[in-house]
């Protein structure tokens, strides 16, 4: 039987890691939510003051968010080989959180402004031993973060690490800021 992928619901609390470093986003600046899903992320920093524009190729779960004032929607398969949608834009905040596609990682660097702050936090190679995750192309490689970022941007905190709560994963997080 297929296992069906996690689908975090709007309503589940964004991840510690988001939690621990939210305050070294600059104050009320654009937060982008990359592959946002239902945008726990979003939705937690816009509550907290902060413009945001969720980015994702479903944006069903996100419907609610759109006529709110400081909500950008942005609709868009990443994976196409299409260019990046937000190449003129810099934000102070990106956060990316369970989701991997290495072709859209130095967008994703570019995208912190100066100030900004890059929070990004998947799964890791390892994780296949406990299940989801297990594909190769979804699962970073040690210390794949901190190669991905430097010397562009410096880093602040960094993890890379096989973890048992809340469920046994092997995980991979940084924060990293544009000076
Ligand atoms: C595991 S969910 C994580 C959602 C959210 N970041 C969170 O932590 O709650 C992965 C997200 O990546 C999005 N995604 C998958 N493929 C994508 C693509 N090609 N382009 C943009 N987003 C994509 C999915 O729609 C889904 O919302």
């Amino acid at each position: 039987m297929a296992l069906t992928p996690h689908r975090y619901a709007a309503n589940e609390p964004p991840i510690s890691w988001v939690r621990r470093f939210a305050d070294r986003i600059p104050t009320g600046g654009t937060v982008l939510d990359v592959a946002c899903g239902a945008a726990r992320h979003g939705r937690f920093f816009h509550a907290r003051g902060h413009p945001v524009v969720l980015l994702d190729v479903d944006i069903t779960r996100i419907t609610d968010m759109a006529s709110l004032d400081g909500v950008e929607i942005v609709a868009r398969d990443l994976e196409t080989g299409r260019p990046w949608p937000l190449s003129q834009q810099a934000f102070a905040g990106v956060v990316v959180v369970n989701y991997l596609h290495r072709p859209v990682m130095p967008d994703i660097v570019a995208a912190v402004a100066p100030g900004g702050v890059l929070i990004y936090e998947t799964f890791a190679i390892g994780n296949e031993a406990f299940g989801r995750p297990a594909n190769p192309d979804h699962l970073l490689r040690h210390e794949e973060l901190l190669v991905a970022v430097r010397p562009e941007l410096r880093v602040i905190a960094f993890e890379d690490l096989e973890e048992r709560e809340p469920h046994p994963a092997v995980k991979q997080r940084i924060v990293a800021v544009r000076d």
